[in-house]
């Protein structure tokens, strides 16, 4: 039996595949029977917090969770809730929580639904955290892909825009690569996947990915502007063999779905140089959905579009945004039964990403190092007594650490133990953390430090394997 009573859904790592596909089932009912549901969660509270602008999550969370016969308390901007007067967001997570049965909440910093999940006591729906994650848009977009094509496996999905800050995106293809898809990756002009995202693509579903400027040659693909594809271990060919062939063999046979994004203004850092990318950002249109790859896409959006995607495409029949939209309802209201453990549904074999999925050690230290991410969470909480900035340890050659809040990592250069000083300021050293010595250190013992400085500040001394 599913159950995510009292679970949080932060990432869409957070629900298995079964649990997914279970979670559908259930959309299906709740759409063939939306107006009989008004029994389900009477008497239940959700706490609606959007501290940004939001209209199709906002309004069909609410929706669904009227329609299942609970109510909605809500807060809607930074500027009228206490977090404008210094409030933190654990606090707040607190005090929200003894007021209402389920929180769902955006925020514009990387993690502040994590930190609230860890916080509030009751179940938590991330419902977009910046420019990391956002799941149920997610499960809205698998809902709409499943609806037409039945499977996502073997499907080859094309990314579209801004793949940098659209947390649409990241979700997404997380999802996919667990779904076993073919990812082709289009990026707008400086719009590529950020670094993290596409090493949390090797590490933790280990699937391959090839970049198309590694393949040294031009690929004839027009204004699809293929940056890189990524195929999941199950895949039958493997990019190894013969890439370039192989690539041109991915980019010939079209695309099942083709998912377009519009740029992220309100998270730009507006120089000169994103000004002119602008003008470069590529348009879904009639004309490029005459190509011969396009025949049978989905064209798929989360909306609000601006001018990646023209008006004429809507009354094609290939276009499928409107109805992403509007499956929110369903899928979001089954979601929050189940999160209210008003309802329990059963998975058929859940062998996958979850049972498999990778354990990391966690890294949480004081005086600590600080994520490099200036926009996640651990970064912009003034009161830090709450948020202690923890990483997971996805590798030790090179040492790289992912911020358990924002996933972004990091490479630190110098690490000590702290088994081997024994209390004497003499034995203190820092080493340097690509050498054989550091790496024998267990996790449990790692110290890390942001610079040699900070080593010395903390009294300790270089060892021979750091180069002076
Ligand atoms: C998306 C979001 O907020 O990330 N919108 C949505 O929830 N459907 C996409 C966007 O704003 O571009």
């Amino acid at each position: 039996m599913v159950k995510l009573a009292n679970r949080h859904l932060v990432s869409i790592d957070d629900l298995s595949n079964g649990e997914i596909e279970a979670l559908f089932s259930l959309a299906d009912e709740m759409s063939d029977s939306m107006g009989r549901q008004s029994d389900l969660c009477r008497g239940k509270i959700m706490a609606s917090l959007f501290f940004e602008p939001s209209t199709r999550t906002k309004l069909s969370f609410e929706a669904g969770m009227l329609r299942l016969g609970g109510s909605v308390i809500s807060a809607a901007d930074i500027g009228a809730s206490s977090l404008a007067k210094g409030e933190s967001i654990a606090d707040m997570a607190k005090v929200v929580g003894s007021y209402a049965d389920i929180i769902v909440i955006r925020h514009p910093w990387e993690g502040a639904a994590r930190v609230v999940a860890q916080y509030a006591g009751i179940p938590v729906i991330n419902a977009g955290d910046g420019s990391h994650e956002h799941p149920t848009q997610t499960l809205c977009d698998l809902y709409t892909i499943r609806k037409k094509r039945q499977t996502i496996r073997g499907l080859r999905i094309a990314l579209w825009g801004d793949l940098k800050r659209g947390r649409t995106v990241h979700s997404l293809i997380y999802a996919l690569a667990r779904f076993g898809a073919t990812i082709l990756l289009c990026p707008g002009p400086g719009l590529e996947l950020p670094e993290h995202v596409l090493s949390r693509l090797s590490t933790d579903y280990r699937g391959e990915l090839k970049r198309c400027r590694d393949l040294n040659q031009a690929l004839e693909t027009g204004p699809f502007a293929v940056d890189a594809i990524y195929r999941t271990p199950s895949s039958p060919h493997q990019l190894a063999m013969l890439p370039d062939i192989s690539m041109r063999v991915e980019l010939n046979a079209g695309v099942d779905a083709l998912y377009v994004t519009r740029i992220q203004k309100e998270r730009q850092t507006h120089t000169t140089k994103e000004k002119d990318l602008n003008r470069a950002y590529p348009v879904v249109d009639k004309k490029l959905l005459r190509g011969k790859g396009f025949k049978k896409t989905l064209v798929m959006h989360p909306l609000p579009r601006v001018d990646e995607l023209a008006c004429e495409v809507d009354a094609d029949p290939r276009s499928m945004y409107f109805k992403q939209a509007a499956y929110g309802v369903p899928v979001r209201m089954a979601l929050i039964a189940l999160m209210l453990g008003a309802r329990e549904i059963s998975v058929s074999g859940d062998n996958d990403h979850f049972t498999t999925k990778p354990v990391y050690h966690v890294y949480e230290r004081d005086p600590g190092i600080k994520c490099p991410n200036t926009d996640c969470v651990s970064n912009q909480e003034t009161e830090i007594r709450y948020i202690k900035p923890k990483f997971k340890i996805v590798s030790r050659m090179p040492l790289t650490l992912r911020c358990i809040y924002c996933d972004h990592e990091l490479h630190p250069q110098y690490v000590a133990s702290s088994e081997w000083h024994q209390g004497k300021v003499a034995n203190k050293k820092y080493h340097s953390a690509n050498s054989r010595f550091a790496r024998s250190i267990r996790p449990e013992n790692l110290i890390v430090f942001a610079s040699e400085g900070e080593a010395q500040a903390q009294q300790f001394k270089p060892s021979s394997n750091v180069r002076q």
